[in-house]
């Protein structure tokens, strides 16, 4: 099988591959990556040693695409991941990447007749629905309560029964716009198509920045002992996220490719729920102790454009259609994260410091 992973030199990306390349070696594994995230290309030798074919590729242009040549199956990882930059001037890139990107990648996926797997984002459900629910407020965290005004929503967090009505800034915009597209092309070209509708993802090699990322940008600058700041909701750190390790998203991923008949047409939430998720105070407390070390942290009580104080991805229909769960904890993650800078410091300090 020949697989085509786009955005393949990112964080994502470029963990598909590497396990793909390790686990199948009947596999052919090709990734295309423009190199427009800084980072990506710290990750053109490690793809190289495993044998990853690498075209340099933007999804934005067809005859880029076309140079791939056949493939069976395509996982579409190519975006701007970051809310912020479609907020502050960077919409054409975001729309064309996300979405433009996303037609150019199912048109090439429709001439071979391959499988799809489209990386997608609870950035979908709409910003102002999110702000009505129920919060309580804990000692550490913004709790969802029992109660919820809307559907889809309850203390495990979000479904996709949630209502998709109202604006989601442009990022999440795009990507719902391109799952729209995939429901497209699975019906007018019978493409064996899955949607996976990722909370966020961390783990090593993520080349975090402060608006995506987080995760990796707390533990960095508590081990290069950098300033932080708690931005929003009155700059106390009790905004909450789940958080998937990237390998766990590997392995729902892989048996999403071996078993494409079982995932056809399926759109799920994925993420690490309410078990899996962690307020910024309570990072910044796990970071505190895995690196020994302490940062000074700054309060910004204003909320910025798009942001929600707890997003949590309530999986339970993903669970009922799959064994598969998350398995690595959130001080898993960070430990991880620790170890992967401690053992690249140079690099990881040149790139991203
Ligand atoms: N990381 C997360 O927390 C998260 C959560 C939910 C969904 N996702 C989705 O997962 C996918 C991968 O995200 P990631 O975290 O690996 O991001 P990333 O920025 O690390 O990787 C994206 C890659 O796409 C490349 N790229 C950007 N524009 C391109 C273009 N026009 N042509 C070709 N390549 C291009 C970048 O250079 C980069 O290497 C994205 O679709 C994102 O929306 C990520």
């Amino acid at each position: 099988m020949r697989v085509l992973i786009t955005g393949g030199a990112g964080f994502i990306g470029s963990s598909l591959a590497l396990a793909f390349a390790s686990r199948h070696a009947d596999w052919q594994i090709v990734v295309c990556d423009n190199l427009y995230r800084r980072g990506s290309e710290l990750n053109l030798p490690r793809l190289k040693a495993a044998g990853v074919e690498f075209v340099h590729a933007d999804v934005r242009q067809p005859a880029d695409l076309e140079r791939v040549g056949h493939v069976d199956a395509l996982v579409e990882c190519s975006a701007e991941p970051s809310v912020m930059a479609s907020e502050q001037g960077g919409g054409e890139f975001v729309v064309q990447t996300n979405l433009l990107g996303a037609y150019n990648c199912l048109e090439l996926a429709a001439r071979h007749r391959a499988q799809v797997v489209f990386l997608s984002t609870s950035r979908v459900y709409p910003v102002a629905a999110q702000e009505q629910l129920r919060l309580v407020e804990g000692e550490t965290r913004f709790e969802l309560a029992d109660d919820q005004p809307t559907p889809g929503a309850g203390p495990e967090g979000i479904s996709e029964r949630f209502p998709l009505d109202g604006a989601r800034t442009l990022y999440g915009a795009s990507k719902l716009a391109a799952e729209l597209l995939v429901t497209e092309y699975a019906a007018s070209h019978g493409l064996k198509t899955v949607v996976n509708r990722f909370g966020v993802v961390a783990g090593p090699w993520q080349m975090g920045k402060v608006d995506q990322g987080v995760f990796t940008h707390w533990m960095l600058s508590f081990y290069f002992g950098r300033p932080l700041a708690y931005i929003g909701y009155g700059g106390e750190g009790k905004q909450v996220r789940d958080l998937l390790h990237v390998d766990d998203l590997v392995d729902l991923v892989d048996d999403q490719l071996v078993r494409p008949g079982h995932w056809a047409g399926r759109t799920y939430n994925a993420g690490g729920g309410r078990a899996g998720s962690l307020s910024l105070l309570e990072t910044s407390a796990l970071c505190r102790e895995i690196t020994g070390r302490d940062v000074e942290i700054g309060r910004i009580s204003e909320t910025r454009t798009g942001d929600v104080p707890v997003y949590l991805s309530d999986c339970s229909a993903l669970f009922a259609h799959t064994d598969w769960r998350p398995r690595r904890s959130p001080a898993q993650i960070l430990h991880d994260i620790f170890d992967w800078i401690h053992d690249h410091e140079a690099l990881v300090r040149s790139a991203l410091t």
